[in-house]
């Protein structure tokens, strides 16, 4: 083959792929092979490709509860694994990226779970080496988002001056500091599913078919699919106050909220569902629906909207 041809052949891929973002955007590594066990690591290049890590516990020992439905992403069980539990188990229905313009769902939701994963390591150092997480409190471009983002790395924080050697004065003029994180769901890390171990499963725990608009969904018996293990949010009322704090904290620490957010993905004040977020580096951010402010839990609610200033403050 001349490498005239091959040197054609190059360049009409790359020209195809660049027609394709979001083929491209999915080759960004997102899983780590290293075992999740102790706190991330939370450096600025972490930050910058966030990589969640494997489930440590055996799949062996996985004892499937009950089926708790799925959505455009993936279905999702309510799980043991031997005496610990219950855990919740999301397995992606696309094993592989589609050539779609969408976002390939495992990568945005290993992503999300692996940088709220470091943040919340970030704010606990933070608090403990009194070296704050400073923002701009007011972020409305991509820039800004990348910029609140690093914030939480290792190296910013190592910037900051501490109390000792500022006094305990105010924040640093046009930065607003945080100091907590709402509660997000626990994730305990990815793993792989052989699709064979579906027929075995009781008929009452199978995964159905789910129809999302015109798309019907499946998991087949020849696929390994990606899944990932969280914590199981109980039951319980959305207190709109509780999920504004989460809300105020995802758009300060650079997240931008998803096309078509839904409340069922909440659950006593807690976002169940990752794919709701997208983090600044990710497949589906856009500054459209991040210039202007975080989302509101009252919208999302449909509860009339409280009066005064409509924002909560994330930062102190
Ligand atoms: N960690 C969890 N704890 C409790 N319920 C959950 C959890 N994760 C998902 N669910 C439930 O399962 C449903 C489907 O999961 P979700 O992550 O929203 O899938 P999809 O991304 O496909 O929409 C959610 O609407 C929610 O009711
Ligand atoms: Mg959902």
């Amino acid at each position: 083959m001349s490498s005239d041809y091959v040197e054609v052949r190059v360049a009409l891929q790359r020209r195809v792929r660049r027609r394709r973002p979001w083929l491209e955007a999915a080759q960004t590594p997102f899983r780590d092979d290293a075992p999740m066990v102790g706190p991330p690591k939370t450096t600025a290049a972490d930050f910058e490709m966030p990589r969640l890590r494997r489930c440590p516990f055996d799949l062996d020992s996985m004892v499937w509860e009950a089926r708790m439905g799925g959505g455009l992403d993936g279905y999702v069980w309510k799980v043991r694994f031997g005496t610990q539990g219950p855990f919740v188990l999301k397995v992606f229905w696309d094993a592989q990226p589609v050539d779609f313009p969408t976002y390939y769902a495992p990568q945005r939701e290993c992503q999300n779970a692996a940088l709220l994963q470091m943040m919340q390591t970030a704010v606990e150092q933070a608090a403990a080496a009194s070296r704050p997480i400073l923002v701009n409190p007011k972020p409305t471009t991509w820039d800004d988002a990348i910029a609140n983002l690093a914030a939480f790395s290792d190296e910013a924080r190592l910037k900051q001056p501490s109390p000792a050697d500022q006094g305990s004065g105010p924040p640093q003029e046009g930065f607003c500091q945080i100091s907590t994180m709402p509660r997000v769901k626990k994730c305990y890390g990815w793993l792989t599913i052989p699709g064979t171990i579906f027929r075995e499963l009781h008929w009452t725990l199978r995964p159905p078919p789910v129809q999302v608009d015109r798309i019907k969904r499946y998991l087949t018996p020849d696929q390994e699919y990606i899944a990932i293990v969280y914590e199981y949010v109980e039951e319980g009322e959305n207190d709109p106050e509780t999920m504004q704090k989460a809300m105020d904290f995802f758009w300060l620490a650079g997240f931008s909220c998803a096309f078509s957010p839904l409340l069922r993905n909440w659950k006593s004040g807690v976002l169940v569902d990752l794919s709701d977020i997208v983090p600044p580096r990710g497949y589906g951010w856009q500054e459209k629906l991040y210039k202007d402010g975080p989302e509101s839990a009252h919208v999302l609610l449909k509860q009339p909207l409280p009066a005064g200033p409509v924002r909560a403050r994330a930062c102190t």
